[in-house]
């Protein structure tokens, strides 16, 4: 991002590690904690050796959980998370379509909306139906065969995690009540959805 060159210049958001040494104010981490971060907001640099990071981005790395299993966690799974919880208030029973379900947020999101006791219809492509189906959905609709905005069925909520479809066709497939939360998109779509549609945008 930037206007004429990238603002960040530190590539990498994700990290999962060791903590080496701590600052004279840090509180809850000693050198030799295990942890993992999501470090988009604070400057990334996740792809290198040793990133500086403020505590307040640090978690404790699960213990069931590889290094490697844990680096892939932070800013995928937070992202399905904040979509379907903060911005989507995702209500047990209720039916929610996740578009783009086989992907890195989209597989999150579909274990995370089972969590919350949705009826999840995942979208996805046909070398990926059987492994959606394994992560819980109740139906999952191949989009190389099936258009799901064209069809009757009606969702409370749809977890977009891209513009594959533009915003009206997304509004036919909801409830009165229904919310659409995007999670990436075209700039077309973000412009659409900012300037053209009741929204909440973070
Ligand atoms: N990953 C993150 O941490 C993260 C965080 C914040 C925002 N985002 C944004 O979220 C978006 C998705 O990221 P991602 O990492 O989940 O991407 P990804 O891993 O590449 O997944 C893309 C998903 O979209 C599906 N897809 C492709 N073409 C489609 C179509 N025509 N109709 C419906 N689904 C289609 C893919 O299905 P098949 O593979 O089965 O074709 C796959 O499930 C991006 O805009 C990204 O910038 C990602």
């Amino acid at each position: 991002m930037g206007l004429l060159k990238p603002k960040g210049t530190r590539i990498g958001a994700d990290i999962a590690g060791v903590v080496e040494s701590v600052g004279k104010n840090v509180t809850q981490f000693k050198a030799g904690d295990e942890i993992y971060a999501d470090l988009a907001s604070c400057g990334g640099g996740g792809f290198a050796e040793y990133v500086t990071v403020p505590e307040s981005y640090l978690a404790f790395k699960p213990a069931n959980l590889s290094f490697e299993e844990s680096a892939a966690v932070p800013m995928a799974a937070v992202t399905a998370l904040q979509g379907l919880s903060d911005k989507g208030k995702i209500q047990a029973g209720q039916k929610v379509l996740i578009n783009g379900a086989s992907g890195g947020v989209g597989t999150y999101a579909v274990q995370l909306a089972k969590h919350f006791r949705a009826k999840v219809t995942a979208v996805c492509s046909t070398r990926n139906v059987e492994m959606v189906r394994s992560l819980g959905a109740d139906h999952v609709i191949d989009y190389t065969q099936k258009n799901f905005t064209e069809g009757d069925e009606k969702y409370d909520l749809i977890l977009g995690v891209n513009g594959y479809h533009p915003l009206s066709a997304y509004k036919r497939s909801l409830t009165p009540e229904g919310k659409y939360v995007m999670a990436g998109g075209t700039p077309k779509q973000i412009f659409s959805a900012v300037f053209f549609w009741k929204h909440h945008v973070n």
